[in-house]
């Protein structure tokens, strides 16, 4: 795997890489790399001969008071991880190359679905994964991208960014990998303590029981105010939502009559934990 670091390399790289013909599934992400990542480049290795990834921590994503600072950077062992499972191109561009002195554009995705839940939570965090993704897909110009449904709302933005500006990429979304209990993983499960780290599993389980409910016809606003209960009695403070939305709009539904997705973030201590489960077929 060839690691590369400016614009000029990685489209030599990309050159090569299209000159050996067949298609390439980008794999965009900001490190720290786990099983869930690798997942993604396992499907991008299903459905296309080359495999490209990116790490890069983007501050425009994060706010003020966000982690940007203390998120877990660990290239070395994420560039060992890629390349066994068959990544060939590494993008790790730094700060200056990705956003250079004088940069002004940003793509702001609207209709609503970047304000609310996280973009709700995280003021400005949407027009900063819509922009670093747009692009990092100008910089590879892949065939195919891999998001992951472990981050619904980011999927959905970018589906939309692409429609919107005919963006040439096809994005998959691949379904979340879990621990053995249940817990979405993340990069910032790292932060968890060990008894965090055993009240964090309150979350898929508050939301597996609320989507069983309303699956079977129990009535939302009750699955959705019990999940919340269970979110505090473990810890969880502050809730920022548990919610029902249309799987693709993500505007909020009262009933299962169409694709939905239970969706939830809050904190336990310092960490920041999200996650979502399908309800009715989505
Ligand atoms: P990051 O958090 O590193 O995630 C990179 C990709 O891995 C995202 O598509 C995310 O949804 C996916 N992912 C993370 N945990 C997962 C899990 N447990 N199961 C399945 N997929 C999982 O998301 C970002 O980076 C950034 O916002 C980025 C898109 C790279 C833009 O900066």
């Amino acid at each position: 795997m060839q690691t590369v670091r400016d614009i000029d390399s990685l489209r030599q790289a990309i050159a090569a890489l299209r000159a050996d013909g067949g298609t390439i599934a980008f794999v965009p992400t900001m490190g720290a790399l786990h099983a869930g990542h690798m997942a993604l480049v396992a499907e991008g290795r299903r459905r296309a001969k080359h495999v490209v990834a990116s790490i890069f921590v983007n501050p425009t994503q994060f706010g003020p008071n966000e982690d940007l600072a203390t998120y877990p950077r660990r290239e070395a062992s994420d560039a060992r991880m890629l390349e066994e499972e068959g990544c060939e191109i590494l993008w790790a561009p730094d700060v200056g190359v990705m956003y250079p002195e004088g940069h002004a554009t940003t793509i702001l995705v609207g209709g609503g679905i970047t304000e609310t839940l996280d973009g709700a939570a995280r003021p400005g965090h949407f027009a900063g994964v819509a922009t670093v993704v747009a692009k990092l897909f100008n910089q590879v110009r892949p065939d195919i991208a891999l998001f992951g449904e472990k981050d619904f709302q980011q999927l959905a933005v970018i589906r939309q960014m692409v429609r919107d500006l005919d963006l040439p990429v096809e994005i998959v979304g691949v379904p979340t990998q879990r621990d053995a209990d249940g817990l979405a993983l993340s990069s910032r499960n790292a932060y968890l303590t060990e008894d965090e780290r055993r009240a964090a599993r309150a979350l898929p389980r508050a939301l597996g029981e609320a989507a069983g409910a309303i699956q079977s016809g129990g009535d939302v606003g009750a699955a959705l105010a019990g999940a919340r209960d269970k979110l505090a009695k473990a810890g969880f403070d502050p809730i920022d939502y548990v919610e029902l939305r249309d799987a693709e709009t993500l505007v909020p539904v009262g009933q299962v009559d169409r694709p939905a997705r239970l969706l939830a973030a809050a904190r336990l201590g310092r960490t920041r934990l999200i996650d979502n489960l399908p309800v009715g077929g989505s």
